[in-house]
């Protein structure tokens, strides 16, 4: 395919955010199905920390390329990576773990079933903070949940990346949306489609929650992994779902009785796991949503890609407000 080497972030082993570096590496050996992405924009999620860390163990070959999404232009395709052409504006959200290398490079290689068209007039920097988030949002909405329009849904977290996604998508589905957020952010969830935003800080949250869901709740998703299952499952209604995808260490009380009479069930996952033929379907709405200027995950800093470690340290102290783009 012609050039043969990529500035990236890249470990060299497993550890903490100051084993980055960045450099030069040799292109790994694009495979006929493959396609050679010049990099414009990438973003830095919670699970590059723990992937970069061990914390989330898949293979990682070394030098091992950080991240997962990008958004960018084809460079060069392989022989049978049909459907795209040199110059076409594309994304990728799942690089940098399964033995793929990352995305945080001036190129990268990825294979023609993981890469989506991005639709016109779509900016980058907007597109590639929303892919992890939004591809989350729909696995957890309608692959797990199956969220039925009319069903209530609450959201917790929903000013975050994953929330804010997950409120857009379960509204657009007809759902109705209620959120937690700190009030400062209630504006924001309400304008992505939350009918009501609770604080989550609130020592009588669920009592809020209560009165908020006369009919009980379909379908709660805490997407910053501080889960309250006790406290939720007294408000689930009959065939309640409580999707599990934060916490990485967290432990949880159950309250088996309470859950199983009433048909309620928790679902666990993690978009690391996806087969590309559920990432497809996720691309098809993020797709038809960033079209529609729909998706909006706030944007807190854009960075160097020289800044990856800062980028992965302030992730790592909760210190970011709003996703980390990066640019190579
Ligand atoms: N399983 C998967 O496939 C998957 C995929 C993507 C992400 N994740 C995980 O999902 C989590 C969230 O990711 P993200 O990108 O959405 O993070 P994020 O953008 O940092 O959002 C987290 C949100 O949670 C809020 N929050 C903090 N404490 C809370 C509490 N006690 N109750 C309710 N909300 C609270 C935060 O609000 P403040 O700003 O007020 O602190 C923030 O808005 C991460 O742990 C990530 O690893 C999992």
């Amino acid at each position: 395919m012609g050039t043969s080497h990529t500035r990236a972030a890249y470990v060299t082993e497993l550890g903490p955010a100051e084993r980055i570096r960045v450099g030069d590496l040799p292109l790994p050996e694009p495979g006929p199905t493959d396609v050679l992405v010049h990099v414009d924009a990438v973003a830095a999620n919670h699970v590059d920390t723990f992937v970069r860390s061990g914390l989330y163990r898949t293979p990682t070959p070394f030098p091992f390329v950080i991240g997962r999404d990008l958004t960018g232009t084809v460079a060069a395709t392989g022989p049978g990576a049909t459907g795209f052409t040199t110059g076409d504006r594309v994304w990728c959200n799942s690089l940098g773990h399964g033995g793929r290398q990352g995305s945080f490079a001036t190129l990268a290689v990825v294979p023609a079933d993981r890469l989506y068209p991005l639709p016109p007039s779509v900016d980058p920097v907007t597109a590639v903070a929303a892919l992890h988030p939004a591809a989350t949002a729909f696995l957890g909405l309608f692959r797990e949940a199956r969220v039925r329009p009319g069903e209530t849904v609450v959201i917790g977290g929903g000013a975050g990346a994953v929330g804010s996604c997950a409120i857009t998508m379960a509204a657009t589905a007809g759902a109705h949306v209620i959120a937690t957020a700190r009030p400062a952010d209630a504006p924001h969830c309400h304008d992505l489609g939350a009918a009501e935003v609770l604080d989550y800080r609130d020592p009588h949250l669920f009592t809020h929650l209560g009165k908020a869901t006369p009919d009980g709740i379909d379908v709660y998703w805490d997407t910053s992994g501080h889960h309250d299952i006790p406290g939720v499952t007294p408000l689930l209604a009959r065939g309640g779902r409580v999707l599990l995808t934060a916490g990485i260490s967290a432990r949880a009380e159950i309250p088996i009785g309470s859950l199983y009479t009433r048909d309620a069930r928790l679902l666990g996952f993690a978009i690391s796991n996806a087969a590309t033929a559920d990432l497809a379907d996720a691309a098809a709405l993020v797709n038809r949503l960033l079209a529609a200027g729909a998706l909006r995950v706030r944007v807190g800093e854009i960075l160097p890609l020289d800044q990856d470690a800062d980028a992965h340290r302030m992730l790592e102290d909760g210190q970011a407000t709003g996703r980390l783009v990066l640019r190579p």
